[in-house]
């Protein structure tokens, strides 16, 4: 391993790495991780005048959080019977507080990390299953060695070492496998976590904390009569459409039930569900008061009828339950909206070609929350949550000829530009420029015409696509829908957020998505994707490249 080449950036990884530690993480990757120790540095736009949390490029944080993170098999009493085998996340705190990670009881959903801007985390993945593995951080801001790229994927058996800074400003981010072609099963088995990050404008806020802060990862799977997960019963059409279960889960449990104080609470939800998309409402038609989405607060509440959820999003609720009467009940539920070409009639709605019982779309509950004695006092919520700095569309460096990305099918796959993923390849239009801010537009074009829709007759593929993009924030600038698209689409339309800061962003059968993202902290190879997991293992993913 030659890492001269690193300079000044190899000392700083000699600094920060423990030799045993660093030999470590050569020698599992073999052949893969080369670059590493190029990887650990800080961001390369550095500048240590303006640099938020590093107060000199030579003097790391000290760590403040190291934990043993063990990817394995389990089983777990989900329903009563026979217990249910399934695949989990096991944290052991090396260093640091054992607060800053929580464990869900009874759950298979790993543990939730809680930590704060600025800290500086090492996790030790080590590989218990029978498959290779590897975390990615979804939404973080992270060098590529330490975003999980399937590349660095480890052996059973092998271990994989990160060690980063939270730059990300407070909010709910998450962490799951990213295995080439194998992202959908693990995650499905049960592999993946929430990681919470606080900072100081949050802090001050004083909103609904400890037992008034809840998580909440919404999931659906599929259990036989054995109480055991089945995946893909439905094969190719399972694997074309996504995955739908039949059940739905929060945290991990079935016909999930919470009592709740009457008081305020946080309410953060996660759609972890492999490709079903959530309409979420309570039950009551109570308005919902929306604080934060993926990358955190917003700027000011915004309230919805309902909002739509997909798989890999997350929003953060208010939720005041004090004047509610000891006793009540309230009901998180999913809305019926028209579905896709999974449930639309034609051949897959009329399970000739087989499709999930509970079809997206469908109505069903939640959660239910049963509202017990007075809680803590509500304070009453800000009308002010946080500072966003606005992207500028005039200055993207593209904002004449945004980068377009165009999602369709051909043959049995989605495609990203008519291309699917490979290991190592960037494409020359898959190349941006550290520091660049620009525009990316999504356009789904499936259904419209062309690819399999047609040729099969019957099929007509309208598929959503929630575009997901590693490495970076970014803001929503503006979306279109095409003629002939709109009462669908109107279906869901109401309950986009996007407001705040994004990660995973649904485009809509027959929608151009715009977004303002600027590419500013490490140059390296990232993926983007969608987020729904059967077409990112199907190959509905690419990488891209950001270059200093
Ligand atoms: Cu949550 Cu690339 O994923
Ligand atoms: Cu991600
Ligand atoms: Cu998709």
């Amino acid at each position: 391993m030659n890492w001269q080449h690193c300079k000044i950036k190899g000392e700083f990884t000699i600094d920060t790495l423990t030799r045993r530690d660093f030999i470590k993480l050569i020698g599992m990757g073999a052949g893969t991780l080369t670059l590493s120790a190029c990887g650990l540095i800080p961001p390369a736009s550095f500048d240590p005048t303006t640099a938020p949390v590093i107060s000199t490029p030579f003097t790391p944080a000290p760590v403040s959080l190291a934990v043993d993170l063990t990817a394995g098999k389990a089983t777990l009493p989900i329903f009563s019977g026979a217990e249910t085998s399934i695949w989990r996340y096991q944290a052991s705190v090396q260093e640091g507080s054992a607060e800053s990670i929580q464990v869900l009881s009874n759950s298979y959903l790993g543990p939730i990390f809680r930590v704060g801007k600025g800290q500086r985390i090492q996790v030790r993945l080590k590989n218990e299953l029978p498959d290779p593995t590897i975390i990615h951080w979804h939404g973080l801001r992270i060098p590529e060695e330490m975003d999980g790229h399937p590349r660095d994927a480890i052996a059973p058996g092998a271990s994989y070492e990160y060690d980063f800074q939270v730059i990300n400003r407070a909010g709910m981010y998450w962490f799951h496998p990213h295995t080439h072609q194998l992202t959908a099963p693990q995650v499905y088995y049960g592999l993946a976590g929430l990681f919470i990050v606080s900072d100081g404008e949050e802090a001050a806020l004083g909103l609904p904390a400890g037992e008034y802060d809840l998580p909440l990862v919404i999931q659906d799977r599929t259990f036989d009569s054995q109480n055991q997960m089945v995946y893909l019963a439905n094969g190719m059409m399972d694997q074309m459409i996504g995955f739908l279960g039949d059940t739905i889960l929060v945290n991990g449990a079935p016909n999930a039930a919470l009592d709740v104080k009457a008081s305020a609470y946080r309410l953060r939800l996660l759609n972890g569900s492999n490709s079903r998309i959530y309409k979420l409402a309570w039950q009551d038609g109570t308005p919902l008061t929306v604080i934060a989405t993926d990358g955190g607060l917003l700027e000011a509440p915004v309230t919805r009828n309902y909002i739509t959820l997909a798989p890999g999003e997350r929003v953060e609720l208010w939720a005041d339950f004090s004047g509610r009467t000891t006793g009540s009940e309230m009901r998180l539920v999913s809305l019926p909206f028209s579905g896709f070409s999974d449930s639309g009639g034609g051949m897959m709605g009329s399970g000739m070609m087989g499709g999930s019982s509970l079809p997206n779309g469908a109505p069903f509950d939640i959660l239910s929350l049963k509202v017990g004695e007075k809680g803590a006092d509500v304070l009453q919520l800000p009308a002010r949550l946080s500072t966003i700095a606005r992207h500028r569309a005039e200055e993207a460096v593209n904002h004449n000829n945004p980068r377009s990305f165009t999602l369709a099918m051909q043959g049995m796959i989605h495609t990203i530009n008519d291309r699917v993923f490979e290991m190592d390849a960037v494409a020359q239009d898959e190349i941006v420029r550290l520091s660049d801010l620009e525009i990316w537009e999504f356009a789904n074009l499936e259904g419209s015409g062309g690819g399999m829709g047609m040729g099969m007759g019957m099929m007509n593929m309208e598929m959503p696509h929630p575009m997901h993009i590693h490495g970076v924030q970014f803001q929503i600038l503006g979306r279109q829908i095409t003629q002939g698209y709109e009462s669908a689409y109107q279906e869901l339309s109401g309950g986009f957020v996007d407001d705040g800061w994004k990660d995973t962003v649904l485009v809509m059968p027959g929608e151009k998505v715009q977004a303002l993202i600027r590419f500013e902290d490490y140059a390296g190879t990232f993926v983007y994707h969608c987020h729904n997991l059967e077409h990112g293992d199907a190959g509905m993913m690419r990488n891209y490249k950001i270059e200093s």
